[in-house]
C-alpha cells in the first residue's frame, strides 16, 4: 500500500507517518529528512538546501523529482511507502503520477491533515527531537516523561529545527497555501483524496487514519 500524508507544516505529518511506518510495515519517506541529511553532510545539495528552508521556500521541481524517484526504487519502498513532504506542487504530483504508473506502484489515498493556520505556529514552535535518536517531542503536545531524557534511547541532547521560526514559519504556510494546497483539487479529482481532523488529539489522528485503512495485514 503507497500512501500521501498531505498537510501544512505541523500539522503532523512526520508524528503520523512514523506510527503507520511501525503499524503497518510501511517505509517512511520524508523529503524533508532527506534534505537535511544533506545539510548536515555538508554537500553542495545540502548547502543549497539549507539557504531555501531557512527562507521558508520550496527546493526546484527537478531536484525533488529526481530525489524522490531514487528514494522510492530503494528495497525497503517495495513493501509499500508512505510520502512525507512529497509531492508539494503540481508539476511535482504529475512527475509522481508518471513514476508510479511506470513502476507499477498504485497509490492507495491521499490523506489530508486539516490544521488550523493559529494551531500550526504553536506546534512548530515547541517540536524538539531527540539527538540520538530523532524521536520527536512537544514542550506542550508530548513532553519527555522524564524531563531532558529521551523516553525512547535515554539520549539527553535535543535539537530545534533552523526553520521552526516564527519569520520561517509564515513563509512555509504561505508557501503552501500558494503551492501545495492545490493539490487537494488534483487528488479530489482523481477520487483519492481523504480528509482528516489534524485538529484532534494524535491518538485520535491515528484512528481516524486507521478506519480510512483498514486493519493490518497478517
Ligand atoms: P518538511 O520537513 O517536510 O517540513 P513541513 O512540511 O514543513 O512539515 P513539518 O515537518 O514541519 O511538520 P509535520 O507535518 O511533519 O508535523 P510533525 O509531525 O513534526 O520540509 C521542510 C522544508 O524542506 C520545506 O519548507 C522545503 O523547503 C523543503 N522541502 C521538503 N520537501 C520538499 C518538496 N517535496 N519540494 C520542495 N521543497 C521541499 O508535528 C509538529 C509538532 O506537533 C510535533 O512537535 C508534534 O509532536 C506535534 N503534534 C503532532 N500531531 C499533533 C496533534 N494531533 N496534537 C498536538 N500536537 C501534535
Amino acid at each position: 500500500m503507497n500512501l500521501i500524508l498531505l498537510g501544512p507544516p505541523g500539522a503532523g505529518k512526520g508524528t503520523q507517518a512514523k506510527l503507520l511506518e511501525e503499524r503497518y510495515g510501511l517505509a517512511q519517506v520524508s523529503t524533508g529528512d532527506m534534505l537535511r541529511a544533506e545539510v548536515k553532510s555538508g554537500s553542495e545539495l545540502g548547502q543549497k538546501a539549507k539557504a531555501i528552508m531557512e527562507r521558508g521556500e520550496l527546493m526546484p521541481d527537478s531536484i525533488m523529482i529526481a530525489m524522490l524517484g531514487a528514494r522510492v526504487a530503494q528495497p525497503d519502498a517495495s513493501r509499500g511507502f508512505i510520502l512525507d513532504g512529497f509531492p508539494r506542487t503540481v508539476p511535482q504530483a504529475e512527475a509522481l503520477d508518471v513514476l508510479l504508473r511506470e513502476t507499477g506502484m498504485p497509490l492507495a489515498h491521499v490523506i489530508e491533515l486539516q490544521v488550523d493556520d493559529a494551531a500550526l505556529v504553536e506546534r512548530i514552535s515547541g517540536r524538539f527531537t531527540c539527538a540520538k535518536c530523532g524521536e520527536g517531542y512537544h514542550d506542550r503536545f508530548k513532553a519527555c516523561r522524564i524531563a531532558g531524557t529521551c523516553d525512547k534511547c535515554g539520549g539527553t541532547e535535543f535539537i530545534r529545527r533552523a526553520d521552526d521560526n516564527a519569520a520561517t514559519v509564515g513563509a512555509r504556510l504561505e508557501a503552501y497555501h500558494r503551492q501545495t494546497a492545490p493539490l487537494l483539487p488534483y487528488y479530489g479529482a482523481q477520487g483519492k483524496l481523504r480528509v482528516v481532523d489534524g485538529m484532534a488529539e494524535m491518538a485520535e489522528v491515528s484512528r481516524q487514519i486507521e478506519a480510512i485503512l483498514g486493519a493490518p495485514r497478517g
